[in-house]
């Protein structure tokens, strides 16, 4: 069961649907470093020390990641063995819009990125946290260190906002097919059609754009 295509088509969908619940509590919690620095030091310190997040949703998230983009590899590899055995290769393109038959390389453009961020933000917090043991989140003059280091990330520094802003182009164009097609895989699509593809359409423009805001906004304030 697990082997057949079906199967694979329904465990890419399911952590697909879970990671986009992710992405829009991770959009968030950042979009409230525009609004308030208190209110985000107080959600990330919150996100940071409550074992639950820390000790069962975090280890299920990073698992849920690794899942995704490894079935993903396998998707692809099976997938154009199967085309070449079929000679369907003469006919790519036809009725299927360019981000779904990139799904590949989208996904390779954010798995970069995950490297980048990973290193840039969660390597950080691991080390402060859990090796140097320091769980009070604040820094030498007693303050919460949160908003300071996002903002310190992207303050000014125009390299890191083009890449990360480029990545999230690859995010938009992922979603546009992922989200519509993960819904129709769990067998919820077929009837609403129409507004399932609104809604993803929708969805991989406004979440792209405000991680871009964020990141936009930290660069010049
Ligand atoms: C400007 C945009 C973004 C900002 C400012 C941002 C900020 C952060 C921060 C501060 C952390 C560390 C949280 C912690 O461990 O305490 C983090 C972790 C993480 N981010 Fe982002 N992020 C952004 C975009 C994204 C995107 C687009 C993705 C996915 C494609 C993503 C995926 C993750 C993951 C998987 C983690 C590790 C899990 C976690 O600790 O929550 N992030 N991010």
């Amino acid at each position: 069961m697990l082997n057949s295509s079906v199967a694979r088509k329904l465990f890419m969908a399911l952590s697909g649907l879970f990671l986009i619940i992710f992405l829009t509590q991770h959009l968030l919690i950042n979009l409230t470093s525009l609004i308030s620095s208190d209110l985000f030091n107080t959600i990330s310190h919150f996100m940071g020390t409550n074992p639950i997040v820390q000790y069962i949703l975090q280890p299920i998230l990073i698992l849920g990641v690794f899942f995704h983009f490894v079935m993903g590899f396998v998707l692809e590899i099976k997938n154009s063995r199967a085309r070449v055995k079929s000679y369907a290769k003469a006919n790519l393109g036809v009725g299927s819009s360019w981000a779904s038959r990139n799904m590949i390389i989208s996904g390779v453009v954010i798995l970069s990125f995950l490297f980048i961020h990973f290193y840039d933000f969660w390597v950080h917090e691991m080390n402060v946290k859990y090796v140097q043991g320091d769980m009070s989140g604040k820094n030498l003059e007693g303050n919460f260190r949160y908003w300071e280091e996002l903002n310190a990330k992207f303050h000014q520094n125009i390299i890191i906002v083009v890449a990360y802003c480029f990545s999230f182009i690859a995010l938009g164009l992922h979603l546009v097919h992922g989200f519509s097609s993960s819904i129709q895989s769990v067998g919820v699509g077929s009837k609403r059609f129409k507004i399932i593809k609104t809604i993803s359409f929708l969805y991989s423009i406004i979440v792209p754009l405000g991680f871009s805001i964020i990141a936009i906004y930290h660069y010049l304030y």
